[in-house]
């Protein structure tokens, strides 16, 4: 690793929609993946239940409260560590919706306009002769701003996402960008990492696995079930003995997505040998369920018990507002939602005279630990912290400065630091730029 890097986290972030039901091809595609990726040493990561989002698709209370719990449940029960993770559920953050308000005024109209969801929508619409807008929400229009809001409040580097969402992060980047092109340098540019070797999984039909196509395969569906639906995968025709094509065999690639490469070659030579297809859909459901079984186990126990994921979720919001509780002060500020009595910045005078405020930097430094500093308008050291454990701790001791002003740092005894020759003074004036409103 470079010291770049150990210098500052890669931050990941993804965001599941709470409609559905995990099934087999959000396993492959992305909770496996993602789960993986968590475990990587220098990265950070943020995964979240997009409920919020669920609400531009889903008029169904009750189907919304199952889906995120099926959804928390089945996350945690493929491996995902919330100690590890920022693990919380968008809704719990009022700080997004508050960011979608500031980014909504910066971005164009024009730019909504031409997203793939509302254009897909107007399409329809038209070619069926209905005004363009028939049915189409402004929650609907709006969808690209509130995931802009969940990327950006998380200042993540990086974006996993499927090809359907690339147009999402690159709005995300311009809004990123407008933003700081107004108000300085505050927010962080996303990009989008597409797992290319990561399968499409096929459906029971041999289309994508897909909820539209209702070809799915659920996750963590009972072992009798499995069976049923994996004897229901199309095949070709062909009796046993008869040799098979891999090739556009749904059952291979199902088989192949679960299993280790000496395993998918032995089938590759029973294809050839002629293995009859009800011993193959027999091999992909031992090969399906000898991953799924101790997955399974801990999902029905998770599921059974919906105050624990309950508690496990508002431990992560803490977490995640520790973090977007200060970010946001800073960007309300940024846009002038400030104390009336702070020292007001000099009007602005062109772009460089906005963004000139007092500011937080926080860091990593190459012993692993988490930094701040305090900056004054013109770049001046005010105040240096010692390493923290965690970016959490970090941040509570910002807030605990922003919210209480000089007076705090006599509570946080040593765990900041005044360079000699910053007066008290000083040091509440630039504190005062950061006092909340209200
Ligand atoms: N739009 C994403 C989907 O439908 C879900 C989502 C919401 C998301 N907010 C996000 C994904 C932020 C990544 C980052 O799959």
């Amino acid at each position: 690793m470079n010291s770049s890097a150990s210098a500052s986290p890669q931050r990941f972030l993804t965001g599941i929609t709470t409609t559905g039901t995990p099934h087999l091809g959000n396993f492959v595609g992305s909770i496996r993946p993602s789960v993986a990726a968590s475990r990587l040493p220098g990265v950070q990561s943020f995964y979240f239940l997009a409920d919020y989002h669920a609400l531009i698709k889903c008029g169904d209370p009750a189907r919304i409260q199952r889906s995120t719990l099926e959804i928390a449940a089945s996350w945690l029960a493929a491996g995902l560590d919330p100690e590890r993770v920022v693990f919380y559920r968008q809704s719990d953050i009022p700080e997004i919706p508050e960011l979608t308000w500031l980014l909504t005024c910066v971005t164009g109209k024009g730019v909504l306009n031409r997203a793939h969801a509302y254009k897909a929508s107007v399409d329809k619409n038209e070619a069926a002769g209905n005004d363009p807008d028939a049915d189409v929400t402004a929650g609907l229009f709006m969808y690209p701003v509130l995931m802009g809001a969940d990327i950006l409040m998380f200042k993540a580097h990086k974006v996993p996402v499927g090809r359907d969402q690339i147009q999402h992060i690159e709005m995300a980047r311009d809004m990123a960008q407008r933003f700081n092109h107004l108000y300085g340098e505050h927010l962080v540019l996303p990009e989008a990492a597409i797992e290319e070797s990561v399968a499409l999984l096929p459906g029971l039909d041999g289309r994508k696995m897909s909820k539209s196509y209702d070809n799915t395969i659920p996750l963590f569906t009972s072992r009798d079930r499995l069976r049923k639906l994996i004897n229901g995968i199309v095949t070709d025709s062909r009796a046993p003995g008869e040799a098979k094509a891999t090739e556009g065999s749904a059952l291979f690639q199902i088989y192949q997505a679960f299993a280790s490469e000496n395993e998918t070659a032995a089938l590759a030579q029973a294809y050839v040998e002629g293995i009859g297809w009800g011993e193959a859909k027999q091999a992909l459901f031992e090969r399906i369920d000898r991953e799924v079984a101790p997955m399974r186990a801990r999902y029905e126990a998770l599921v059974a018990d919906p105050a624990q994921i309950e508690t496990l979720l508002l431990a992560g919001a803490e977490k995640a507002r520790a973090i977007a509780t200060p970010f946001m002060g800073e960007l309300r500020r940024a846009v002038g939602l400030r104390n009336l009595g702070a020292t007001a910045p000099k009007a602005a005078q062109g772009k460089a005279a906005k963004a000139a405020a007092p500011a937080f930097k926080q860091y990593r430094e190459k012993d692993g630990r988490f930094y701040f500093k305090l900056l004054d308008a013109e770049g001046v050291l005010l105040l240096q912290s010692q390493g923290f454990g965690s970016p959490r701790d970090a941040a509570t001791a910002i807030s605990t400065l922003q919210k209480e002003g000089e007076a705090a740092i006599a509570a946080l005894q040593g765990q900041v630091q005044c360079p000699a020759g910053v007066t008290p003074e000083q040091l509440q004036a630039a504190l005062e730029f950061f006092a909340p409103t209200a």
